[in-house]
């Protein structure tokens, strides 16, 4: 459920209509519903009511923008983050350090001190030598790392393959038969304090069972581990909730996550951690855009748009669907491609879709485009980087700015040699 809806015969981000958003700041431009936000973020954690001890680390990823990291820290959330540029991001909303899982294949050494400097909650380890690296290097320092294993426990998620992540194949986690074994010699290094085991299958997750499967086997482990005398308190689940892209998508919810969750820890004597994204922020935001013009096409039209695979990738990276509806609909339909300025043709949102019918100078928006929108937005073809804006009930505020590609030119630099 989110808070953009037509009223009047105009679609508006809770009582902004978003046609004057677009007039104040231009297209293409990011909104966000904070009270959408809000209200993923009380359900999921509601969802969760019936486990004695969690954590719910947002994934900074799916959406790292500062006043979006805010309303998260306000609501309790920690964050799940894996870059030094994220846990920085995490800080600056206010999380605190103690609340933040480091996660990532490839921590550096340097990424490891400054989380270390923060005062970091916990590092997500995703192989032995990172964990022995980590040990030294906290030892060095005189300090204990608080870390977990990342167990790749081989399950298939039956998502999109460039979004899998626990078949043996993806270089995510430790081997399931290995880990028992890696756990008590990372355990045994001063320097490392081990309290758990964490997994993270894949993203856009439409079916339950995959994620039974795996976190039934990260039980088992656990107390194989315990058999041994290890300690595990800490259990994390990682993200990966499906959100629905459609009207016609039909997937679990968080409270089926929760059921199924509550179901499968019972008894389990740990704080169950979870590190969920999309589900939190997909529905949260929409991306507007201009039509440039209609040009005919060999079968449909294209709709030339102004927005382009630079500001919202993933039609061009995963071919996923954002639905498209116009910011006025006039009722009459059309069937066309939907297509962005940036000269390839992956810089495609739709081929041959029944959408709104519209013309050079309406208004439109790609929906459940508040994960991975923004956050994966880039520059290419010197387009400038897309500006993202904040509604809350009848008032708004850019909360990121357009970045011009005049910005960006001024720095870059001709050397002198080459005059
Ligand atoms: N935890 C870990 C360790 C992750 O790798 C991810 C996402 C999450 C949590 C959050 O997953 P979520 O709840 O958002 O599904 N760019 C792709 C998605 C990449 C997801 C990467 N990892 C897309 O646009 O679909």
């Amino acid at each position: 459920m989110d808070y953009f809806e037509l009223r009047n015969g105009e679609l508006h981000a809770e009582d902004v209509p978003l046609a004057a958003i677009a007039a104040a700041v231009g297209t293409p431009v990011y909104v966000y519903s904070r009270a959408t936000l809000t209200r993923h973020a009380r359900v999921f954690r509601e969802a969760l009511a019936a486990l004695p001890s969690v954590h719910i680390a947002f994934a900074v990823k799916s959406n790292p923008n500062l006043a979006v990291l805010r309303l998260l820290a306000k609501e309790g959330y920690g964050a799940d983050v894996v870059s030094a540029g994220e846990m920085h991001r995490a800080l600056a909303a206010g999380m605190p350090g103690a609340d933040i899982v480091f996660s990532g294949v490839g921590k550096t050494p340097r990424e490891m001190a400054e989380a270390l400097d923060a005062g970091l909650g916990q590092f997500n380890l995703e192989s032995e030598e990172e964990g022995v690296e980590l040990a030294a290097l906290a030892a060095a320092r005189g300090q204990t790392a608080v870390a977990t294993l990342r167990v790749n426990p081989d399950v298939d998620a039956r998502t999109h393959a460039k979004i899998s992540t626990g078949k043996a194949e993806n270089k995510f986690g430790v081997a399931y038969d290995r880990a028992a074994e890696i756990y008590a010699r990372l355990a045994a290094l001063p320097g490392l304090a081990m309290r758990g085991l964490a997994v993270h299958i894949g993203s856009q997750i439409t079916d339950l069972e995959p994620s039974r499967q795996a976190f039934t086997r990260m039980g088992a482990l656990m107390r194989v581990l315990r058999g041994q005398g290890l300690t595990v308190t800490h259990m994390d689940l990682g993200g990966g909730l499906g959100v629905p892209y459609k009207a016609s998508d039909v997937l679990p919810g968080p409270e089926d996550y929760g059921a199924m969750v509550a179901e499968v820890t019972q008894g389990w004597n740990a704080t169950v951690m979870f590190e969920p994204g999309r589900v939190i922020t997909g529905n949260s935001g929409v991306l507007i855009t201009q039509v440039i013009r209609v040009k005919p096409g060999a079968i449909n039209p294209f709709v030339v748009v102004d927005a382009a695979m630079n500001d919202l990738a993933r039609p061009a990276l995963y071919d996923a669907w954002h639905d498209f509806v116009a910011v006025r609909p006039s009722g009459e339909r059309m069937i066309a491609n939907i297509v962005g300025p940036i000269c390839e043709s992956s810089d495609t949102f739709a081929m041959g879709r029944e959408i709104d019918a519209v013309k050079a100078g309406d208004l439109a928006v790609f929906r459940t485009a508040g994960a991975y929108g923004a956050t994966m937005a880039n520059t290419y073809n010197s387009r400038a980087l897309v500006p993202e804006v904040m509604v809350d009930g009848d008032r708004w505020a850019v909360v990121a700015n357009r970045i011009e590609p005049a910005t960006i030119l001024a720095a870059e630099h001709v050397p002198e040699w080459l005059d």
